[in-house]
């Protein structure tokens, strides 16, 4: 039975909404907290993730809760190495071993069959499970800690921007967690890139931090599940709706070009690149100043979450190419558009 944290003597109470930089020692309590059922929110190179030990049903219920997410969305569960992979898949195909080989640890998440062990209410009642080994070195370290797989997805409320700093997780999520563990603003900006390898094709499920074109050289062709229509059974993330990633600001997708002088006195621009034409908006937040897609990933939710504070009319948010990740940041755009 693993050590409870209550073993330092104080209640966990105590714990709750604590936002602690992560250090050895901060992150050995964390590892504690996880073992002993309780949440976690901790940093990944993608985005910051709301964790719960992945074989504990009790405490991967209360991810459920706390984010307000429906029972039918799955979670990832990040695993640390291939002994912990071994516990939540049953068996890793070749084509899960190339990808792995060469993409982990890293943004990767792959869909695969999942072992006995692995709770249904991870999984959503499906017969895989998404799985990923993050790269960020205190989910590394937390998963030591932990010893166990952690389930987590991004740490925000169902349907809200996603976190990619521990203040986000903070306000968002606050008291109803037991210890956030800050280690600054996530490195990718967006979630992992997910790809279905328990199919006949691999199909991509969601656009993320490593750009499709990267991946194909190792699976073929990937079929293209990413949009909500695609939801036929078994061929898409369940959590992939059309409205998703939204701030509470009415938010839209569109050209500044087109945008009237009058239109824009209470609206915000979030613009993608320098010079930005921005004369009359109420607020500006730009992107990357070079143009730079990764530079532009890595702001995208902390623009939102700025402009979101302001308490504007409307957020318009100018459109980026559609070419590596550039497709992620598009997708998260055109749902928050439909929040
Ligand atoms: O970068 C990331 O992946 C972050 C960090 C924290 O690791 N996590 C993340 O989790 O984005 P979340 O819960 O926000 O998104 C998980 C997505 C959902 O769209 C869900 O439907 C899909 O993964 N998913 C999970 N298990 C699945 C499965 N067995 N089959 C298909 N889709 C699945
Ligand atoms: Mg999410």
């Amino acid at each position: 039975m693993a050590r409870s944290f209550q073993g330092d003597g104080r209640p966990a109470s105590e714990h709750a909404g604590v936002l602690v930089p992560a250090n050895p020692g901060s992150i050995e309590r964390a590892g504690e907290l996880l073992r002993a059922g309780h949440l976690v929110a901790f940093p990944t190179e993608t985005v910051y993730g709301l964790g719960a030990n992945a074989l504990d049903p009790r405490a991967v219920a209360r991810i459920f809760e706390v984010k307000g997410r429906p029972a039918f969305d799955p979670l990832i569960v990040h695993v640390l190495d291939e002994s912990m992979l071994a516990e939540v898949a049953a068996g890793v195909p070749e084509l899960a071993r190339r990808l792995i080989d060469r993409f982990w640890p890293g943004p990767l998440t792959l869909v695969i069959d999942k072992s006995a062990a692995v709770p249904t209410l991870v999984t959503a009642g499906l017969d895989t499970v998404a799985v990923r080994s993050p790269a960020h070195p205190v989910a590394r370290a937390l998963l030591a800690a932990a010893r166990v797989p952690v389930a987590a997805p991004s740490a925000n409320r169902f349907g809200g921007l996603s976190p990619t700093r521990a203040e986000h997780v903070a306000s968002q999520l606050g008291e109803r967690v037991d210890c956030i563990l800050d280690a600054g603003p996530s490195e990718h900006g967006v979630e992992s890139t997910i790809v279905l390898i328990a199919a006949e094709r691999p199909a991509l499920l969601r656009h993320g931090a490593i750009p499709s074109e990267a991946i194909e050289p190792f699976t073929g062709p990937l079929l293209d599940a990413t949009r909500p229509g695609d939801a036929r059974k078994g061929l898409a993330a369940p959590g992939m709706l059309a409205s998703h990633y939204a701030p509470r600001t009415k938010l839209r997708v569109v050209d500044p070009a087109t945008v009237s002088r009058a239109e824009r006195e209470r609206a915000g621009l979030l613009a993608f690149r320098r010079p930005a034409d921005a004369a009359g908006y109420a607020a500006v937040r730009v992107l990357a100043d070079d143009g730079d897609l990764r530079r532009a990933a890595a702001t995208l939710f902390d623009a939102l979450h700025e402009l979101d504070a302001l308490g504007l009319e409307r957020i318009d948010a100018e459109p980026v190419p559609e070419t590596g990740v550039g497709r992620a940041i598009a997708d998260r755009l055109r749902r928050a558009a439909n929040g």
